[in-house]
Parts: structure tokens; C-alpha cells; sequence
């Protein structure tokens, strides 16, 4: 996560943006704070990245990357006011230990790719390129699922569909072309469907550990949803990043494992 010392918007490059709109950044620093402090009540560790000065986008920090492993697929930002973000990214990796493969296509890392247990989903239309979803591929060596967004209010993958599992997701359908809605309902035949009203407050930017489900409290039916299937949501309050049109998913980058490895019996 990187902290939100920096936030505001100074540009639209979402349909959520509007400059002329304050931003009041203490509020955002502290519905930060708690989502962080969220995720280390829950068990989980989080490292932060150091927030540069000029980059008010960069509390986004699940667009820098993409990363399962030690590998990391680096990001390319479609638009230039936020390109300084991924070298910052890749340093932090590098240090990290994980090697970060360069991109030789557009993609805003975990914006737009979701890790689903044993492939990716890919999503463009809006930000990245198609042509990411090779890097993707040649990176990790799983299936990369291609889904088409169509929705500007929905311009990143991560605004309008949630992993909760390896074979579970939740997913608000009109985002989405009519081939890549056939796709993930033939996929997932038991996702949670949300309404129009919870993806608008982006209720499906979400962070599932598999059983905890840390998403926008504005989204309540989906909250109840997704308690209805087994999963325990974890409401928190991130109204203030929703004016950059980011919510709790896109301020956290996911430093995901790799599936365990299957361990043949012994003979
Ligand atoms: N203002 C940022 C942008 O438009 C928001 C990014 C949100 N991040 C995300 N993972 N959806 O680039």
C-alpha cells in the first residue's frame, strides 16, 4: 500500500474526476489508515511503498504491478502523469527480491489483472492493452482470460469484478461485453451477481483473503451477498479515494502466492 500523502485529483482520466472538486486529504488519510489497519487485524501483513510528491494517483498502488511469486509483470501506465509510479514499483520489488519482467504493452497491473487460484483474468477496453495479456502469459506460464469492459464508470477490471476464491467471484454483468459476460457465466455459474447501486459506490473493489471480504460499506446488499455464499465482508469506509475513482482494491496491491505446489504422495 502506499499512503495517500500526495492524493488528489489535479487531472480526469476517469469519469469519477472532476478537478474542480476538493479533495479534503486528512479524510483520506485516515480511511487509509483504518483500511490498513484492517488488513493487519485480519493477519495480514502490509508493506508500504514511499509516496513520491507530484504523483496524487499513486495511493492506487494495485496498478503498479502485477505480482504472483517472486515474478512481477511491471505496469505501463496509458496515461503519463501516472508513468513515474512504475519504476518506483519496480524498485520496490527489485528490493524485494522479486523479478520484475518489463511490459511491452500498456497495462495498469492489478487494476486490470485478477489472480483466480490457477489462471488470470484479464481485463481491457479502457486502460490496457490487449497485447498485455502475452506479457502476462510469457510472465507466469497460467491460461489469461481476456474479458472486455465496456462501461467508463467501470474503466479497470478491479471496479466491476472481485475474485473471493479460486472458484468464486463477484461481478457486476453489464461491465462487461456480451461475449465476456457469456464467458464468466459459463465460468462461474455460482458468482455473486451485484447490483447497479453497489457497483456505483464501487462496492466490487474489493479484497477477499479467501475468507474475509474487505469492501466499500456504501455497498450493503453486497455485503449481504456475499455473507449469504460463506464469506464474511469486512466493511470500511473509502469515500474519499472514490472521488479519483479508486476504492479499497485499487490502494492495494496483492503480493499473491503462488498455488501450493501438489505434493505426490509417498510411495
Ligand atoms: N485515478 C486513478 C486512475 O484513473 C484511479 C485508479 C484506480 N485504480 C484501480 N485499481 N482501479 O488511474
Amino acid at each position: 500500500m502506499c499512503p495517500p500523502e500526495h492524493f488528489d485529483v489535479q487531472y480526469a482520466i476517469n469519469v469519477w474526476m472532476d478537478p474542480a472538486r476538493p479533495v479534503d486529504r486528512d479524510l483520506a488519510y485516515r480511511q487509509w489508515r483504518d483500511l490498513r489497519d484492517v488488513y493487519e487485524r485480519l493477519g495480514h501483513r502490509v508493506r508500504v511503498l514511499d509516496p513520491l510528491p507530484g504523483l496524487p494517483d499513486m495511493v492506487f498502488a494495485a496498478n503498479g504491478s502485477f505480482v504472483v511469486g517472486d515474478h512481477a509483470l511491471g505496469a505501463r501506465f496509458r496515461e503519463l502523469v501516472r508513468e513515474p509510479e512504475a519504476p518506483a514499483h519496480r524498485s520496490w520489488l527489485e528490493n524485494a527480491g522479486v523479478t520484475v519482467h518489463a511490459p511491452t504493452a500498456v497495462n495498469e497491473g492489478e487494476g486490470d489483472f485478477a489472480w483466480a487460484g490457477t489462471r488470470i483474468l484479464a481485463g481491457a477496453g479502457f486502460r490496457s492493452d490487449p497485447a498485455a495479456h502475452a506479457d502476462l502469459e510469457a510472465t507466469f506460464g497460467v491460461p489469461v482470460v481476456p474479458l472486455e469492459l465496456v462501461d467508463p464508470r467501470f474503466y479497470h477490471l478491479d471496479t466491476a469484478l472481485a475474485v473471493l476464491d479460486a472458484t468464486t467471484i463477484a461481478y457486476y454483468p453489464p461491465a462487461f461485453a456480451p461475449h465476456s459476460r457469456e464467458l464468466l457465466a459459463e465460468m462461474y455459474p455460482d458468482a455473486v451477481v451485484a447490483t447497479e447501486q453497489d457497483a456505483l459506490v464501487l462496492g466490487l473493489n474489493a479484497v477477499s483473503d479467501g475468507r474475509h471480504v474487505v469492501l466499500a460499506e456504501q455497498a450493503r446488499d453486497l455485503a449481504g451477498a456475499v455473507a449469504a455464499v460463506g464469506f464474511e465482508p469486512v466493511p470500511v469506509d473509502v469515500s474519499e479515494l472514490l472521488k479519483a475513482g479508486g476504492g479499497v482494491k485499487c490502494a492495494t496491491l496483492e503480493l499473491h502466492r503462488p498455488a501450493p505446489a501438489i505434493i505426490p504422495a509417498s510411495t
